[in-house]
């Protein structure tokens, strides 16, 4: 993957479409049957305007020069997301910056989970500098309350989770730099997409337990970040 341009990227995951429906690209929210309305970025090669790709697995239709230019937005990992149905083409990645994952057994069951022992979840990131896939290259982020435990029941489900929550802190999608909505402070390390229950014994934070849909909740966020069972074998 290495040295391909974004715009090989963007063409290995589409087929030409040689006449486009009559349907806007929700990219631009031009015609398909007309150029792209999106400016080339400076610097950027120029993509021809009018072409149009079908994403192969999901069949959605967008102009080629509109999908390279939100390759460009993003963090330049190899991966495309379908903007409409969110289906992922080759690996997502995110920008979680550099720490520890850590688990372990703990003899104590979760509310809700009498039956079974509790798997800790040990996170823990120190502050640093932002690099340039982050929202200020160059400049300091913070990062509070680590190190941050999380909890799952020791069941067969929530070993299966606890295994995808390993591939998902190797993509680097459990954490991201942003702005807290908890706190207010921006350039700081903050939880991403994934759920994790951070309260051991009650529910004060609406981030405890019990919570009967919460390893399906997490599977499905999991889902949604491109990773799932089939993820454990490659
Ligand atoms: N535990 C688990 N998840 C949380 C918590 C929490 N205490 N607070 C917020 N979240 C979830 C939110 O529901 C949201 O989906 O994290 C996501 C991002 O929320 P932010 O407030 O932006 O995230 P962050 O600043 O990282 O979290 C704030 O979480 O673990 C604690 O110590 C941490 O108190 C801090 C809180
Ligand atoms: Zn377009």
């Amino acid at each position: 993957r290495k040295g391909k341009t974004p715009e090989e990227v963007v063409r290995k995951y589409l087929q030409k479409v040689r006449n486009p429906p009559e349907e806007d690209c929700t990219i631009c929210m031009e015609p398909l049957a007309s150029p792209s309305g999106y400016k080339s970025a400076q610097g950027q090669p120029p993509v021809k305007p009018d072409l149009v790709g079908k994403l192969t697995k999901c069949g959605h239709i967008y102009h080629l020069h509109c999908l390279v230019a939100m390759y460009n937005n993003g963090n330049k990992d190899g991966s495309l997301q379908c903007p409409t149905c969110k289906t992922i083409y080759g690996v997502k990645t995110g920008t979680q910056p550099p720490g520890k994952m850590e688990y372990h057994i703990i003899p104590h069951s979760l509310p809700g989970h009498p039956d079974c022992r509790t798997i800790r979840i040990i996170y823990n990131i120190p502050p640093g500098i932002q690099g340039p896939e982050h929202p200020n290259p160059g400049k300091p982020f913070t990062a509070r309350g680590f190190p941050r435990h999380c909890y799952l029941p020791d069941s067969e489900k929530g070993r299966k989770v606890l295994k995808l929550l390993l591939v998902a802190w190797d993509r680097r999608l459990i954490f991201t730099i942003g702005t807290s909505s908890t706190t207010g402070e921006s350039d700081t390390v903050i939880w991403n997409e994934v759920h994790h229950k951070t309260e051991f014994g009650s529910n004060l934070t609406g981030h405890g337990f019990p919570d009967p849909n919460y390893l399906d909740n997490v599977l499905a966020e999991l889902t949604a970040q491109g990773i799932t069972e089939e993820s454990l074998r490659d």
